[in-house]
């Protein structure tokens, strides 16, 4: 229940308030200045109400130490007509006015209204507070706003939520963002990922170790699941997961609580569980390379991120976003993109996503040597010249390239001649002993792979 406080000294308005807040506040009152001050040492309220008439003085000089003290909505209380003194009081800091006469449903409507509006200021506040955490989330497609709508909504619960998208579509600041702006942000946030780590490691890693559990073991180690405790646990990569560990997280699930390595009592946790891919899950659950029973517990709230050439209107704010940022953190002019740079990215589908746009402009900054405008010519060269370096990867030296077609030939016509040394030395045109000695050559290199 809200906590309301009304400093007034007439007894009639008292009973008004008390009508008006009956099972949806406590109010509390005061009838003279000293007598509020008195009980505002002492406790935090969500609102107050205060008439600027009061036996012992006058109320806005109350006013104007509470607005220099805290945040506290204070709503004034005045006489009918008295627009002077209502100016006066909302300079000084009153949020709201209440003029006389009042009634309950009045009172009612005027409280309501403010807890609101400081209610979404709170969440503003929040969120603002999250970019200041320098976790940015830019765009303004349809797509862009229902996640964020679906982000406000799962961050108020604890079910888990199973995040999926292609690499790069911002899976891990979206896992960030459940977190930072839900109820349990003033607790850990714990981050695994369950591709980056091997087997064993990984479930120490989660459920942490007695001292003496395995040699080396030398004192206690938190896992993260207990590290995460009240907060969230981030699983990234899940399908990655080993098998006989998803065993161990969907028991977890069900009972939250955890065994330590080397220990035979349980820790009660109570974590909530993010866990994000970029794999088919329902593939794998299909195929049986994932549990399925798992699968259900971690997929009971879904937030599927559509790959960024589906939101195309997000590709210039993202990009002026980052262009921005990077222009910043070198010491650049800010740059603009000309009409056929931006062009260019508009129709650029962007396999890498989010994560490759960000790598273009950091590079285009990078590289930029003369004037502000960023040309067409200069993001084709930025773009193609990742494809060359992707490309170049794949070219081999001709030598190497030589060896595997002879290898992959001479076994080719080996299967065709159903295994027979003789004919196939004969189509080949060579003698017997040299494709033997060909095909040593060729097992041994098949070992060293
Ligand atoms: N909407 C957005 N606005 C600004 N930056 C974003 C946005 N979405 C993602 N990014 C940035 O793009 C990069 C990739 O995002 P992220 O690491 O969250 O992708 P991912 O989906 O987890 O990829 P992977 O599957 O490869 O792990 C990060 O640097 C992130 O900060
Ligand atoms: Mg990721």
């Amino acid at each position: 229940m809200k906590k309301i406080f009304i400093i007034d000294d007439d007894y009639e308005i008292k009973y008004l308030f008390l009508k008006a807040f009956e099972g949806f506040a406590e109010p509390e009152f005061a009838g003279t200045l000293r007598e509020a001050e008195e009980k505002l040492k002492n406790k935090k309220f969500d609102l107050i109400f205060l008439d600027v008439k009061l036996p012992d003085g006058d109320g806005i000089k109350l006013l104007e130490k509470i607005a220099g003290r805290d945040k506290t909505p204070v709503c004034v209380i005045t006489g009918y007509g008295t627009t002077e003194l209502i100016v006066r009081a909302m300079k000084t800091g009153a949020c709201d006015f209440l003029e006389k006469p009042l009634n309950k449903e009045k009172i009612r409507i005027v409280a309501e209204s403010i807890l609101n509006r400081v209610e979404k200021e709170e969440i503003i506040e929040r969120l603002a507070s999250e970019i200041r955490r320098e976790i940015p989330f830019i765009g303004k497609s349809g797509i862009y706003k229902e996640i964020l709508r679906k982000i406000e909504i799962f961050s108020k619960s604890a079910s888990p939520v199973l995040i999926t998208g292609e690499t790069g579509v911002g899976k891990d600041v979206v896992a960030r963002l459940l977190h930072y702006t839900g109820n349990r942000r003033n607790f850990p946030f714990q981050h695994v990922n369950c591709a980056s780590i091997p087997g064993e490691l990984l479930e120490s890693e989660l459920f942490g170790f007695r001292k003496g559990a395995f040699t080396g073991a030398y004192r206690d180690k938190k896992g993260k699941f207990e590290l995460a405790d009240k907060g969230s646990l981030f699983l990234n990569e899940i399908c990655d997961m080993p098998e006989g560990l998803q065993a161990k997280i969907l028991d977890v699930i069900e009972n939250k609580e955890i065994f330590p390595l080397g220990s035979e009592k349980g820790v009660k946790v109570d974590v909530r569980i993010i866990s994000a891919t970029n794999k088919d899950i329902e593939k794998k659950v299909k195929k049986g390379n994932f549990r399925k029973d798992l699968y259900y517990r971690l997929n009971v709230l879904r937030l599927h991120i559509p790959p960024l050439r589906e939101r195309r209107e997000d590709i210039e704010p993202i990009a002026t976003y980052y262009l921005r940022k990077f222009c910043e953190e070198n010491n650049k002019p800010y740059y603009e993109f000309s009409k056929s740079a931006l062009e260019f990215l508009l129709n650029y589908d962007f396999p890498g996503n989010i994560r490759e746009l960000k790598n273009i402009i950091e590079k285009l900054v990078a590289i930029k040597q003369q004037g502000r405008i960023i040309t067409g010519e200069e993001l084709k060269m930025v773009i193609e010249g990742q494809d060359t370096a992707e490309k170049d990867a794949e070219i081999k030296p001709l030598k190497e390239a030589i060896k595997d077609f002879r290898r992959n030939y001479i076994l080719d016509v080996l299967k065709k001649s159903g295994g027979n040394i003789t004919l196939t030395a004969k189509k080949l045109g060579i003698h017997r002993v040299h494709l033997q000695r060909l095909l040593r050559e060729i097992n041994f290199e098949k070992d060293k792979k």
